[in-house]
């Protein structure tokens, strides 16, 4: 029996085949994302639901979907089967009644980055990677350089000078070689990519969708998704989208779910949620191209989507097309706003971006593309815990001898 039945890579634009039994980065034919390939029908073969309800509630649960061949590869903080919980008063607030909740809050380094981390890192360290680099938006970088400490690997992270400051701590405590770059993460990314030119093969790439298994880890949150619906899948799924490789991930693991014959139907429309100060994304479907162009002067709160120019931007397109999907932009005004509300009325204190895909949440619904009887997902991708500055306090202090009468 194969731990995975990873069969080999594919060009997500060319369709060009790549060995999978090596390091790899973008397709040497046309410079696009790769992605895993199974053999799902030996898939089919040696599992079924039932044999899943079996396993740890981790996402290795799902390990014959993903790419590490040897169990003793696997580097875990137990990531995965985060909870998939009802937001009923908010729900209703909303005109939502069967509004769900993915949370990613609660997670090992605090949001989904760690489904990526533990399943790229794994993969790479099994591969021969030793030493590895990545521009980031802060919690990528954090969940890398903490399971790269795991395994064993060095890694050096670049991330903007004003990327959640939590995450350059956890880079530092985990031995990381940390830069801060007064720019965007686009400029973090030239300068990774000139530093893994200059290595001569001694530092892996590990950029978003510039390898390809951290989409293989962020997909599991599909697959729980429809496990813990008992194997079906909700009407629609609405997700912050920067890189987009979860949004790519979730339409991946559909996919793979329905080629296995484990749900059926329409798929979930899907829902690309980005910021009004950075939506290239938005931009790009509301004028029905294929592609996005780079979004001049980038800035929201929501730092994890503040992304100008998505490498798998065709990708996310394609998933919103496929699934009649749509984008929806919010202001940060709006999603500091939905933060507090989700807050106050379900006890979540969920991060800005996860906070934005609430706000889309009710936009859609107001706008009708969303019904009252539909189920709805709302992945929350991080924990507000990791953003203290996107709720002012200005409590009294009190005297030790005051009363409050
Ligand atoms: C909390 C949070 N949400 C969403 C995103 C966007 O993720 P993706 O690259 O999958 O679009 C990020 C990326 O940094 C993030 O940190
Ligand atoms: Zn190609």
């Amino acid at each position: 029996m194969s731990f995975s039945h990873l069969s080999h890579l594919e060009c997500g634009r060319c369709g060009a085949v790549h060995d999978s039994e090596r390091p790899q980065n973008l397709c040497v034919t046309c410079g696009s994302p790769l992605l895993a390939r199974y053999d799902l029908a030996a898939v089919r073969s040696a599992l079924s639901p039932d044999d899943l309800a079996r396993r740890s509630p981790d996402l290795w649960r799902y390990h014959e979907l993903l790419p590490v061949r040897d169990p003793r590869a696997v580097t875990t903080l137990g990531e995965g089967m985060t909870p998939l919980l009802p937001m009923a008063r908010y729900g209703e607030r909303i005109g939502l009644p069967r509004l769900l909740m993915k949370d990613e809050g609660l997670i090992p380094t605090g949001s989904f980055k760690a489904r990526g981390a533990a399943v790229g890192v794994s993969r790479a360290a099994e591969l021969g990677v030793k030493r590895l680099a990545m521009p980031t938006n802060g919690n990528a970088g954090a969940a890398w350089s903490l399971y790269g400490a795991r395994a064993g690997l060095t890694a050096t992270i670049v991330m903007p000078v004003d990327a959640p400051e939590i995450t350059r701590r956890e880079c530092v405590a985990s031995g990381t070689d940390l830069y801060l770059v007064d720019g965007l993460i686009s400029d973090a990314g030239r300068i990774v990519g000139e530093l893994v030119a200059a290595s001569d093969g001694a530092v892996f790439d590990a950029s978003t969708l510039k390898e390809p298994y951290r989409i293989e880890g962020k997909k599991t949150m599909g697959i729980e998704i429809a496990e813990q619906l008992g194997w079906r899948t909700p009407d629609v799924i609405l997700y912050p989208t920067g890189g987009g490789v979860g949004l790519i991930g979730i339409h991946k693991a559909l996919d793979e779910l329905r080629q296995l014959g484990w749900i059926s139907g329409p798929p979930p429309r899907l829902v690309a949620v980005q910021a009004e100060g950075c939506a290239p994304i938005v931009r790009a479907f509301e004028r029905g191209e294929r592609e996005s162009r780079p979004w001049d002067g980038a800035r929201t709160v929501a730092f994890g989507i503040n992304v100008p120019k998505p490498l798998g931007d065709f990708l996310i397109l394609q998933a919103l097309a496929e699934t009649s999907g749509t984008a929806v932009a919010v202001t940060d005004a709006e999603l500091l706003a939905e933060l507090r509300e989700v807050a106050a009325l379900e006890g979540a204190f969920v991060c800005p971006e996860g906070a934005a895909a609430f706000a889309a949440a009710r936009k859609l619904r107001a706008s009708g593309w969303i019904g009252a009887d539909e189920q709805v997902v709302v992945l929350n991708t991080g924990a507000g815990l990791k953003y203290p500055g996107t709720v002012p306090v200005d409590a009294p202090v009190l005297p030790v001898d005051a009363h409050l009468t």
